[in-house]
């Protein structure tokens, strides 16, 4: 989930785009839409969109789309009516029709795509309906809220023939694609080994959110809302942290960790789910009565693959993804891509050699350097190269990706085979924390199996 930007370097000028500026230092093409967007977009080619849920995410989804050129948002479906009056600020337009009824939407004739932003349980429902009404639909992640719902929804989108983008942002980034690159370019030979890490240490990061101040049930419509989640009272908190439970939320991972994943499935051209999972966690510093763990540990298993996840909200650490291989480490942080090579030999004598008779060492030693010191101007290199971008989890990219397919038809970058295996790892990391048992992914029957 995306957080405070730090954005600050980019607009201090430090670096030209392109450029290599100090000696390893890259920044990539700062433009959201890597040059590609045109400037004036005749009203035949403008691509009309309805807006669902427009909350934390949705409201800065709504703001970054309409900054798109030829995009334009038509209409907007929240059940809190709050949010209507939200989407006719965000979008300057007074007399957007709004509604708390998102068919009302897809009832239109004049509105070619949704762009969707409500609680992880209704994601299936909502792009089911929308494929069904023959709408193509930007859904937020992680795609589904158990992992039978995805293979639905996929189906929905593959029989209606729409397009499907799941919003783990990051897969659209020039990070993401340098990083892809430079896998598929061999810097680090084959990957071995990937480690994912990510904490927080604040209310707000641990989804303690401020529920708005007008909630009730006259102004929002709390029996939709739940879904088929259990029937209980209006309840205000669960309405602003439904993260916190696993009866609307996936938790740390489907809320962080969907997108360590699924950078590096696009980063490493992995598409499938993992083979199984082992979780360990708990509730250890939020006992403010979620369901949800607040440490999450995770060991997967990609075809043989260790992966090696670490999510916390007890503790900040920086964001990272390690993906390791006999030539070196690429780091992917939040703002950078780090490039580490390892040449992968000897650069030394042995130190075994210490436990040999003094005149055997230096023999060693002696012809240790004769046969391995580099000629000169051969030395390996060995140093970093770090590559700048517009984050990792920039919007737009994404959102642009997703509206030049609605007209293009042409595929997106997280179609909802992608999602769905990246949702697949989030069901399969909270399956096994809650059964207290290592899972795996049964491909014959479409399952979680412990
Ligand atoms: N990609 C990212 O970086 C990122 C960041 C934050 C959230 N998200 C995802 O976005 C989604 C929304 O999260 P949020 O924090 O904005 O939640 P939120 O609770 O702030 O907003 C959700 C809105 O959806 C509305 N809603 C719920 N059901 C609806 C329905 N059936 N019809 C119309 N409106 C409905 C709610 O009334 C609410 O206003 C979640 O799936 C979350 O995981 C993604």
């Amino acid at each position: 989930m995306k957080r405070i930007p730090r954005r600050g370097f980019l607009q201090a000028g430090a670096f030209a785009a392109g450029s290599l500026v100090a000696a390893k230092e890259v920044m990539l093409d700062p433009s959201p839409m890597g040059g590609g967007a045109p400037q004036a977009v005749a009203p035949s080619d403008r691509v009309r969109f309805g807006m669902i849920g427009i909350g934390m995410q949705g409201s800065g989804l709504l703001g970054a789309s309409i900054q798109l050129p030829g995009i334009e948002c038509v209409g907007a479906a929240d059940l809190y009516d709050g949010r209507h009056l939200l989407a006719r600020q965000i979008t300057g337009k007074a007399d957007l029709p709004v509604s708390r009824r998102y068919h009302d939407l897809l009832e239109r004739k004049d509105i070619d795509c949704i762009v969707a932003a409500v609680p992880d349980h209704w994601h299936k429902r909502v792009v089911v309906d929308a494929c069904n009404a023959g709408k193509d639909i930007y859904c937020e992640k992680p795609m589904s809220h158990a992992a039978e719902q995805g293979f639905e929804m996929v189906e929905a989108a593959q029989r209606n023939d729409r397009i499907v983008q799941i919003g783990s942002q990051r897969v659209s980034s020039a990070l993401c694609a340098r990083a892809r690159e430079m896998y598929h370019s061999g810097a680090i030979g084959e990957v071995e080994n990937v480690e994912l890490s990510l904490g927080r240490n604040d209310p707000t990061g641990a989804w303690i959110y401020p529920p708005p101040f007008d909630a009730s049930p006259q102004t929002i419509d709390w029996e939709t809302w739940l879904n088929d989640a259990p029937k209980i009272p209006f309840d205000k908190y669960k309405f602003a942290r439904w993260r916190c439970f696993r009866e609307y939320g996936t938790g740390v991972g489907g809320d962080l960790m969907v997108h360590l994943i699924s950078g590096m499935m696009f980063t490493l051209g992995w598409n499938e789910a993992p083979r199984s999972a082992q979780a360990l966690g708990g509730i250890f510093r939020w006992k403010d009565g979620r369901n949800m763990p607040d440490i999450h540990t995770v060991l997967f298993d990609y075809h043989g693959i260790p992966v090696y996840v670490r999510l916390g909200l007890g503790t900040e650490t920086p964001e990272l993804a390690r993906f390791m291989g006999p030539k070196g480490i690429l780091d992917a942080g939040e703002f950078e891509l780090t490039y580490s090579p390892q040449a992968g030999v000897d650069t030394a004598p042995s130190y075994y050699a210490g436990g040999f008779p003094r005149e055997m060492r230096e023999q060693y030693e002696r012809e240790w350097h004769e046969k391995h010191d580099p000629k000169l101007g051969h030395e390996p290199m060995t140093e970093s190269t770090v590559y700048h971008g517009h984050d990792w989890d920039d919007v737009s990219p994404h959102l642009w990706n997703f509206f030049q397919a609605v007209k293009s038809r042409k595929p997106v970058t997280e179609d909802a085979v992608f999602g769905n295996h990246a949702a697949i790892a989030c069901h399969m990391a909270n399956q096994s924390y809650f059964r207290s048992k290592p899972v795996y992914w049964d491909e014959a029957s479409k399952t979680i199996k412990s």
